[in-house]
């Protein structure tokens, strides 16, 4: 069963506007869990793959009706977690760095992404050479790359992106094995973000609070169940539609947020954000640091 709201999609009535996006994602064909690498993740039960397939077609038509464009990697048999693209590596304007996973159960994914951005022709394009495990531990924000490290990318990646892309990379410690990536304890917004404190270290919750004053902060039920893994164009918030606190902290800043059931691919520690790469144009970042 996937579910996503059928109501049309309220014109946006305050400041916020959303702004159409390129987002790459991984047809779940060859989905499975077949090892465990993240504490969500159980090989004992098998997946339900057309219920995968199907919940993931709902977030790529989701996207596309509200006017983004999806670009779609083909997967690749025996990589059971390719369909979580935002860890294909990162991509800004016209720079793109491909990923190197930290477990050797992904490491192949990292030169089928490559390839998969070498063959579009349009990047200066790099493969990682320290651990980097690209959207999942890198968020990009108007005004900087915050990056996590903890579990899966390193703490020299973050010099390595900050370096190749020339921009400001802040980065902050992740603790809590629930939350191994970025991409589950942090969820940006259009010039804000939305977090779950604890599953930082005291001194990365203290830089974020100063950081983001005006943050969203979620509540450990939401971040649970992966409700800070979603995407926000500005206006539109995609989002787990089991989280039950965010879409009204969300509302009440005026986003809009649409529930999206990836129940199936929560199963492998994934939700929307994890099965997305967003494929930055430039100028994301204004970097205020250089010049
Ligand atoms: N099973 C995958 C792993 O543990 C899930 C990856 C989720 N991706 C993400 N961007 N958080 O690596």
């Amino acid at each position: 069963m996937t579910s996503v709201t059928a109501l049309p999609t309220p014109e946006p009535t305050g400041a916020r506007r959303p702004t159409p996006r390129q987002y790459l994602m991984c047809r779940p064909d060859h989905f499975d869990v077949t090892y465990v690498i993240n504490p969500w993740m159980d090989a004992s039960t098998p997946v339900d793959r057309a219920l995968a397939l199907a919940q993931w077609e709902t977030l790529r038509a989701t996207y596309e009706r509200h006017g983004h464009r999806v670009e779609v990697i083909d997967g690749v048999p025996g990589l059971p977690d390719m369909v979580f693209a935002a860890n294909g590596g990162l991509v800004i304007g016209d720079r793109a760095i491909s990923a190197r996973f930290a477990n050797p159960e992904r490491t192949a994914e990292g030169p089928a992404y490559h390839d998969w951005m070498s063959a579009r022709g349009r990047y200066q394009l790099t493969a990682a050479s320290e651990t980097n495990e690209g959207e999942g531990d890198f968020a990009v924000t108007r005004d900087h790359i915050l990056a996590g490290t903890g579990f899966r990318t390193s703490r020299t990646a973050h010099e390595e992106v900050a370096e190749f892309f020339g921009l400001p990379v802040i980065s902050l410690d992740l603790i809590d094995p629930r939350f191994y990536h970025l991409d589950t304890a942090v969820m940006v917004l259009d010039g804000t973000i939305a977090y779950y404190p604890a599953a930082f270290s005291g001194e990365s919750a203290r830089l974020l609070a100063r950081m983001y004053p005006d943050a969203i902060i979620a509540t450990e039920a939401d971040a649970e169940v992966l409700g800070l893994n979603g995407v926000c164009d500005g206006y539109n918030v995609f989002l787990s539609d089991r989280a039950t606190t965010l879409p009204d902290q969300l509302r009440a800043r005026g986003y809009n947020p649409i529930g999206i059931d990836l129940s199936e691919l929560l199963r492998a520690g994934g939700s929307v954000k994890c099965c997305t790469l967003e494929l930055h144009r430039a100028g994301t970042v204004l970097d205020s640091s250089a010049a």
